[in-house]
């Protein structure tokens, strides 16, 4: 059955562990999985800038033994000149998979319903799960995984990563924690699919703006950007409003003894994070940052062995 990525929740929490779970093998060999063996091809579009999504992309496809097909939407027909859901069809004839940056998350949904083959958000204005499950490897490997442990977020709660955060984690069994200023908390119904979520796997949801109620005691801090892309005519407003909002030493006190500092980068250090966090002991911003391969990886293989209505075949 042909199952697509748009949302952090389009996984159940079992699924979510089995892409993990083949994630670390993958991480442990790096070529065990050949599902585009060919070599098959995987689009990669992108809207908006990246250097994270598009590297690891473009390696984690070739290591599955495919042809990774990148391009932007200015310099093709989709963007106001095509629909998605025609793009869609016309690819489907040619690649196994499309991976698409973009900012509403309505376009990736209509390419989603057009289409007969995996679709991937690799970031909207309201998600970026792909992000999330490289997240959620690396607080398995620093805190031997992931059901029951406290994960505050510290930004913009109403961004793609703020909603990611909560849904993500909830389905991972963790407790999560969103710290926005007012107007920039989650968006709630996201909040509410979250609290669902909680229910069925243990974990939590806590919203709010206070920063050390909130941090009080987590296993991990994180953060991201103030001014994600597309909002950047709000930057101004933006740095005004989170002004209090940094992570710095002092925040970081009031997690537990041993929280790790983790964000999906780009970042900007002296805005959301001071220097002496992001660079400092108890960041893994780049373990992070590799364990988008390998995620990815790992959820390509699944969604392809998905469409075929079989396991991931994995060889020595
Ligand atoms: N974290 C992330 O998605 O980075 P890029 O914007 O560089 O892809
Ligand atoms: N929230 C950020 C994430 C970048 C990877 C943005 O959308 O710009």
């Amino acid at each position: 059955m042909i199952r697509h990525f748009l949302r952090d929740d389009d996984v159940t929490p079992a699924e979510q562990a089995e892409i993990l779970d083949l994630a670390e093998k993958l991480k442990r060999n790096r070529f065990a999985a050949r599902p585009l063996e060919g070599p098959k091809s995987v689009a990669v579009i992108f809207d908006k800038s990246s250097t994270r999504t598009r590297v690891s992309f473009h390696v984690g496809i070739s290591e599955l033994g495919g042809s990774p097909l990148i391009f932007t939407t200015a310099t093709s027909q989709l963007g106001g000149k095509e629909t998605p859901a025609d793009t869609a069809r016309v690819l489907e004839r040619m690649v196994e998979a499309v991976v698409w940056r973009t900012y509403a998350q309505e376009g990736l949904e209509q390419m989603a319903a057009g289409t007969r083959i995996p679709i991937i958000n690799g970031l909207s204005d309201d998600f970026h799960p792909c992000q999330l499950l490289a997240d959620l490897l690396t607080i398995r490997e620093h805190k031997g995984g992931t059901a029951g442990r406290t994960m505050t977020f510290i930004g913009d709660g109403r961004s793609n990563m703020g909603h990611s955060y909560l849904l993500g984690g909830v389905t991972a069994g963790m407790h999560v924690r969103v710290v926005s200023p007012d107007g920039y908390l989650p968006r709630e119904d996201v909040v509410e699919d979250a609290r669902r979520i909680a229910a069925e796997t243990g974990g939590s949801v806590l919203v709010g703006s206070d920063i050390v109620e909130l941090t009080t005691g987590a296993d991990i801090v994180v953060t991201d950007t103030w001014v994600s892309m597309g909002f950047e005519a709000e930057k101004q407003r933006r740095l005004e409003a989170f002004a209090d909002y940094r992570v710095t030493r002092e925040v970081m006190a009031y997690a537990a003894d041993d929280a790790i500092f983790m964000h999906c980068l780009p970042a900007d250090r002296g805005f959301e994070v001071d220097a002496d966090v992001i660079d400092g002991p108890q960041s893994v911003i780049f373990d992070e940052a590799e364990n988008r391969l390998h995620a990815q990886k790992a959820l390509l293989a699944w969604l392809l062995a998905k469409a075929k209505d079989e396991t991931v075949l994995l060889r020595d």
